[in-house]
């Protein structure tokens, strides 16, 4: 599918952005989005596709929203009032999460894949699970990364020395 530019940001058809919501340069957002009104996502996020964005959430510089994840606002629906997520920077959300109405995620925080966010995630931590529950810290997930990209590199490279 063509790329679409609006402005900086780079967004993927067909994905509907509320004309009130700001989005930051450099931040893709993947096909099939829907963000709602006054949404605000900040520079150089990736925005994958088939994300929900409730309206009023806040969402940081460099942040990584994995495909068909959801924020909600409305915590008893038709009643309201309503009350948006915040993410602040450098977070990472894995796909189909749901960030629960008025959750804060800390800044480097990691939301694993499939979790259900519904308290408060403090910066630097990783979580996951229903509900969403402390799991690691952003130093040990980072380190984790590391070692598993870095053996995944050293294969590639011997299976082609012996290829
Ligand atoms: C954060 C993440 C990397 C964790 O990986 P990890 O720490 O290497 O986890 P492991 O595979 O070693 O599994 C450790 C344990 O946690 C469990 N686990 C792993 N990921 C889980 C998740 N998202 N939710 C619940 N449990 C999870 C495993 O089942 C395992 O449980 P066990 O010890 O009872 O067998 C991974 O969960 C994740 O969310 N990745 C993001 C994927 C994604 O959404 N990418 C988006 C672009 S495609």
């Amino acid at each position: 599918m063509k790329p679409v530019l609006v402005s900086k940001p780079q967004i993927y058809e067909p994905s509907y952005i509320h004309p009130s919501a700001q989005i930051g340069e450099g931040t893709r957002i993947g096909a099939f989005c829907d963000i709602g009104k006054n949404v605000v996502i900040g520079k150089n996020c990736n925005i994958q596709a088939h994300v929900t964005i409730s309206n009023e959430t806040v969402i940081g510089d460099n942040v990584f929203v994995g495909p068909a994840t959801s924020f909600f606002n409305d915590k008893y629906p038709v009643y309201g009032p309503l009350k948006a997520p915040v993410v602040c920077d450098n977070v990472i959300i894995g796909g189909h999460a749901s960030i629960g109405p008025g959750v804060k995620v800390g800044e480097w925080a990691v939301v694993c894949m499939h979790s259900n966010v519904t308290a408060d995630v403090p910066e630097e931590t990783v979580v996951k699970g229903n509900p969403a529950r402390l799991y690691m810290t952003r130093k040990q997930y980072d380190e984790k990364a590391r070692m598993y990209s870095a053996h995944q590199k050293y294969w590639a490279n011997y299976e082609d020395e012996e290829g």
